[in-house]
């Protein structure tokens, strides 16, 4: 069953141009769960709209949560509905925080690699940095000052730790992730933001052997970049009812159970939650997600964005 927590938005405030904070208080209870430096919740917006967002504030904080929001225009609604519908004084549900972006505890120092609203889980681990005296150096790239949120709060709390880059958009002028990479041997590495810094951080990273998280909250599927079938389609079994269905290529498999009429709790529907994971005995899944660790892919499966290099995909279901 899915946990929902009721918060009411106590507070919005536009940060820079198209940035919408966003703070939510509790409204059963005198606290909110806690929550990890670097940590999530799903937000429930109307009309089935489930978004993810990085919690921003302090991770000491047990009064609130607050989250930062892009307006994008080509967006799959979820931004536009928080900046044009979303209002102080509505009450809406979240889960409680999930964390796969954490802080890796024995690295001597923490480079953080931000572009544009990917900036907000780096604002709770530098909190939580700053509070442990851990070393951590944070650049932050972004288009022009103008579209940039939190810089002073940043430096209030990093000083010279923290080094915005502004490219004006211009390719010609992005940050040196190579230079970075190279600059602070040992480190571990962390980069959120658009898909193509993280795509050329990670290239950097692996050819240099260096160790990188990452985080993205936008669906895999919804990029067109992933496998999501074997080609022409593949068939899943149902084992605990003996039922096969056939996933067609470029179906997801939540979408053929849905088609079928079988129920499947979900949440994201993005990969990021864990809400549709299930065990499989057979069969070879491609794993779009990013919650399920390396030895967790051996045997379970994200329904709503895992794909299938096998025929055959035989689900505990
Ligand atoms: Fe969240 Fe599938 S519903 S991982």
């Amino acid at each position: 069953m899915i946990v929902k927590l009721k918060v009411f938005v106590s507070a919005m405030r536009l940060e820079a141009t198209g940035i919408m904070s966003v703070e939510l208080t509790p409204v059963d209870a005198a606290t909110l769960p806690p929550f990890s430096a670097g940590g999530h919740i799903d937000v429930f917006l109307a009309n089935s709209l489930v978004r993810q967002y990085s919690l921003m504030n302090d991770p000491t904080e047990t009064h609130r949560y607050v989250i930062a929001v892009l307006r994008e225009g080509n967006g799959r609604g979820g931004s536009t509905f928080v900046h044009k519908q979303l209002r102080v004084g509505d009450i809406i549900e979240v889960s409680p925080p999930r964390n796969n972006f954490a802080l890796i505890d024995d690295a001597p120092l923490h480079v953080f690699v931000a572009g544009g609203i990917g900036i907000t889980p780096f604002i709770s681990m530098a909190h939580h940095c700053r509070a442990h005296a851990i070393p951590v150096r944070l650049y932050y790239c972004a288009k022009t000052a103008k579209t940039t949120a939190f810089v002073a709060q940043l430096q209030g709390l990093l000083g010279d730790d923290l080094v915005v880059h502004f490219d004006d958009g211009d390719r010609a002028k992005s940050l040196d992730l190579a230079a970075i990479a190279k600059a602070h041997e040992g480190a571990q590495f962390y980069c959120c933001g658009p898909r193509g810094l993280m795509q050329a951080f990670t290239s950097v990273t692996s050819q240099l052997d260096v160790p990188l998280l990452t985080e993205d909250f936008n669906p895999a599927i919804a990029n067109g970049d992933t496998i999501t079938a074997a080609e022409g389609g593949f068939d899943i079994v149902l084992s605990q009812s003996d039922t096969t269905l056939h996933v067609s290529a470029g179906e997801t498999i939540l979408e053929a159970l849905k088609r079928a009429n079988i129920e499947v709790e979900t949440s994201c529907e993005a990969g990021v939650c864990g809400t549709c994971v299930v065990n499989y005995s057979e069969g070879e899944p491609v794993h779009n997600d990013v919650v399920l660790m390396p030895d967790e892919q051996e045997r379970s499966v994200a329904l709503c964005v895992a794909g299938c290099r096998s025929k055959k995909l035989v689900l505990d279901l």
